[in-house]
Formats: C-alpha cells, sequence, structure tokens
C-alpha cells in the first residue's frame, strides 16, 4: 500500500519542486521568485509525498492573518486523478482557516474552484509582446531606491488585499530585476517591478494612479527588458486602461486566470491595477 505525506516545504523545495513544476505547466516563473515566495509564508508551501516522493504541492500564503492566496496547486501528470490533489488542497484550506482567501484560477479548475466555496471577481488576462524603446516625454518614473520603501509599501497596501511588507522587502530587492517608482512632488503616484523569468521578462505589479503613470512606468521596464526582449504584462480585464496600454503596445493575449475570492472581494480600486503582481501569491 501506497502512503501520502503532506508537510511543509523548504526554502529550497519550493525552487526545486514548485517552481519546477510551475514550468512546466507552462506558467514561466522567475527562478528567484521562490526566495522572496517564501519569505513571504515560510508555513505557506505543502509537498504531497508517496512514499517518500513529491508528487504533489500547493502553496497557501498567508499575508497577516486575515488574507490568504492560494497557488501553485499541481499533482504530477502521472498521479492526477486518483485524489491526491484534492487532499492538498484541503490542507491549504485548513491553513488558511477562515480567511479570505483569493487565486487566480486556469480555466480547467474555475469548476472545482466554485464547488469549493470561491466566486468569479473577474478575469485576468496575460498579455504578451516586445518590449520596445520609447522616448517618454513625462518620465515620472525612477528606479526604485532604499529610502522610497515606506511610501512603496503604503502605497501598495492600497492596491492590494492585505499588508505585505515581508513580501516587498524581497520582491524590490530581486536578482535580474528592477523596480521603478513615480512621483509627483513628494507623493508616490505608482510603482512597476520588472523581473527575468524562465522566457523573457514579467511586468507585476504595475499599480498606477491613471494611464499616464502606468504608461511611464511601463517604458522604463520596457527599457530594462531591452528592446525586442519578450515581455508580459498580467491585467484585470475590467480595467479598460489597462487592456488599451498592453494592446496599444501590440501586446496579444495568452493566457487567462479568474481571480476568485472566497468571501468578499477586497475593496481594492482594480482600475488602478495595470498589472498583478503574480498569479501564484496574488
Ligand atoms: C488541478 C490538479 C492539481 C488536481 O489534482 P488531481 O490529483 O488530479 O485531483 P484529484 O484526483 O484529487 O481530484 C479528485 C476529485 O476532486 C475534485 N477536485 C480537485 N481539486 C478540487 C478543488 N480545488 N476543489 C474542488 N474539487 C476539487 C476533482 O475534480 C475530482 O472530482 P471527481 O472525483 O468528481 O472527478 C491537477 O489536475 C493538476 O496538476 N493540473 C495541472 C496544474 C493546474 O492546472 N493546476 C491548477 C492551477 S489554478
Amino acid at each position: 500500500m501506497n502512503i501520502y505525506t503532506i508537510r511543509n516545504m523548504t526554502a529550497t523545495e519550493v525552487k526545486d519542486i514548485a517552481t519546477r513544476w510551475a514550468v512546466e505547466e507552462g506558467w514561466n516563473p522567475s527562478p528567484n521568485d521562490a526566495q522572496a515566495f517564501y519569505n513571504t509564508d515560510t508555513n505557506g508551501f505543502f509537498v504531497g509525498l508517496l512514499d517518500n516522493i513529491p508528487i504533489a504541492c500547493i502553496s497557501a500564503v498567508s499575508y497577516g492573518g486575515t488574507f490568504g492566496f492560494i497557488g501553485f496547486y499541481i499533482v504530477k501528470k502521472e498521479f492526477r486523478g486518483k485524489g491526491y490533489g484534492l487532499k492538498i488542497w484541503n490542507k491549504a484550506l485548513e491553513y488558511l482557516d477562515s480567511q479570505n482567501i483569493g487565486l487566480d484560477g486556469v480555466v480547467a479548475q474555475q469548476g472545482n474552484y466554485v464547488k469549493s466555496g470561491f466566486k468569479l471577481a473577474y478575469r485576468n488576462i496575460r498579455y504578451e509582446g516586445l518590449a520596445a524603446d520609447v522616448f517618454d516625454n513625462t518620465t515620472s518614473s525612477v528606479p526604485y531606491s532604499k529610502h522610497h520603501f515606506e511610501k512603496l509599501v503604503k502605497y501598495d497596501s492600497t492596491l492590494f488585499p492585505a499588508s505585505r511588507t515581508k513580501f516587498l522587502e524581497s520582491w524590490v530587492n530581486l536578482t535580474d530585476a528592477l523596480t521603478f517608482v513615480s512621483f509627483e512632488n513628494d507623493t508616490l503616484n505608482g510603482y512597476a517591478t520588472i523581473r527575468k523569468c524562465k522566457v523573457g521578462y514579467k511586468i507585476g505589479p504595475l499599480f498606477a494612479d491613471n494611464y499616464d503613470i502606468a504608461n511611464s512606468l511601463f517604458i522604463s521596464a520596457n527599457k530594462f527588458a531591452g528592446e525586442g526582449s519578450i515581455i508580459y504584462l498580467d491585467t484585470p480585464e475590467i480595467n479598460l486602461n489597462a487592456v488599451n496600454l498592453a494592446e496599444n503596445y501590440g501586446m496579444k493575449k495568452v493566457f487567462e486566470t479568474a481571480r476568485m475570492y472566497t468571501k468578499e472581494e477586497p475593496t481594492i480600486n482594480v482600475n488602478n491595477v495595470y498589472g498583478v503582481t503574480t498569479f501564484e501569491l496574488g
């Protein structure tokens, strides 16, 4: 008889198991994401082992005990359809307990998530394109530096369902990545991070008070990637300005998810969310 056990992942396993399997699913993570993800909630990553061999994983990251996000829900191909997924899924729900839980569900799993009590908020669209070298005549965006951190955390908390200082500490210091911030006088009115992924570069988050600020940050991010590099932007479909931004640069839709929550949809202004941070951690 096979024995199936579920336990917490180590930081190394988040990189070597969850991130590697996410690559196999075509989700195109960055090899550097793992450390930032793990630092956010070291208890929120689980692996399912069949006779001590990893066959399943999931992340259930809690932001300060009030808001959780599920990602990396994967069972190795040859072990699917045998109940192992549902068991590790239930472990994730048990860990996040009564928190409002969000996720970005692939089309094939959305029905299951509804059965598990998740409600659709809106669709997120992954756009793919090529980085352009455009002259920015507004130049409101400058590279992030340490002394911006407090303002960045405060601004981020208005556009993410929970305060995520720990995550951001790692995110603004990622390897092969750069964060840009935008100011009017002394007030931060947008920021964006671009990071190298398995294929090309992903821009996330791209948060901004209006289209022009988003555009300026987007141009800076393009310059970091280098003209002609493949870039990705995951945008909430209901933010028409965000969709316009992607389409104005000739980006094409390549993937979609459903943003779902177990409780009320968090009261953030999605019109200022031009790029989702990640589909794994929200
Ligand atoms: C999604 C995935 C992890 C499910 O794992 P699995 O081991 O194949 O699923 P199980 O065998 O445990 O499913 C058992 C039953 O529970 C259901 N189920 C699975 N996950 C569920 C969930 N999250 N909520 C409700 N029901 C679920 C299944 O539909 C199945 O129902 P059935 O018996 O009526 O057919 C697996 O198919 C996979 O790795 N897919 C590719 C990666 C992916 O797309 N992940 C989701 C990203 S959002």
